[in-house]
């Protein structure tokens, strides 16, 4: 079975895609940090974010991504990274290198063959990002958008990274919101077929039951 879980920054996306994969008993795969690690490498390596740059830094990219038990666990280049990709350096940089179309077809590739990997291992994957409704698996047995007011979303992100600068944090989401949905190359858009869930005034419990639930439901119907 394959969820897709897409929506713009602070949605809420991952720690619902985790709690939604643990419930299940399936793999959980953050497509965003792996954005992130090639951010860092771009910063690494000094790269700009044009095609030039993508071609440096994908000739030589060693991505490893692996489940442990604080939730995935980041390897660039053999060494743990999971901490570094979430600095604002590498946020702003990782929204960039995202619009590059060699950056997205590397990722795409590897992503669909991780999830084969964990399907054919285990019983399915939640996987997570802006595109995998309407790229990456467009044939997901179960797709969800997850949206909240852009105020509730800076909100969150402050009190996950003990910020007091929400302002700073919300004009940031919101010009990368803006760049991650009108970008050329498979921008952050609701498939049609997804199930639209706004985040805004439902408790954290409520969401993931009413996934978990969704996901019962095609499970019955289409067997999988
Ligand atoms: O979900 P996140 O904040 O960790 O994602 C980091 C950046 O990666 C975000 O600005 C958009 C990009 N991204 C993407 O373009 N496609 C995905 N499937 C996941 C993330």
């Amino acid at each position: 079975m394959i969820i897709a879980i897409d929506g713009p920054a602070g949605s809420g996306k991952s720690t619902t895609a985790r709690a939604v994969a643990r419930k299940l008993g399936l793999s959980y795969l953050d497509t965003g940090a792996m954005y992130r690690a090639v951010a860092l490498q771009f910063i690494r390596q000094g790269l700009d974010a044009t095609d030039e740059g993508a071609r440096d830094a994908l000739s030589n990219l060693e991505l490893q991504l692996a489940p442990g038990p604080d939730g995935l666990v980041v390897s660039l280049s053999g060494k743990v990274v999971t901490e570094e990709i979430r600095t604002p350096e590498v946020t702003a940089m990782a929204s960039k290198v995202s619009q590059l179309k060699a950056v997205r077809e590397r990722m795409v590739d590897e992503q669909r063959k991780m999830a084969r990997q964990e399907t054919d291992a285990r019983r399915g994957v939640v996987l997570e990002g802006r595109d995998i409704g309407t790229v990456v698996f467009p044939n997901a047995d179960l797709k969800v958008f997850l949206t909240a007011d852009l105020a509730v979303r800076a909100q969150r992100r402050a009190a996950q990274m003990d910020s007091g600068e929400e302002r700073a944090i919300r004009k940031e989401m919101d010009r990368r919101d803006h760049r991650d949905s009108t970008r050329a190359e498979s921008p952050l858009r609701r498939a049609p077929d997804a199930v639209e869930i706004d985040t805004t005034g439902l408790d954290f419990k409520d969401q993931v039951a009413r996934i978990v639930a969704l996901a019962g439901e095609r499970r019955r119907n289409n067997r999988v």
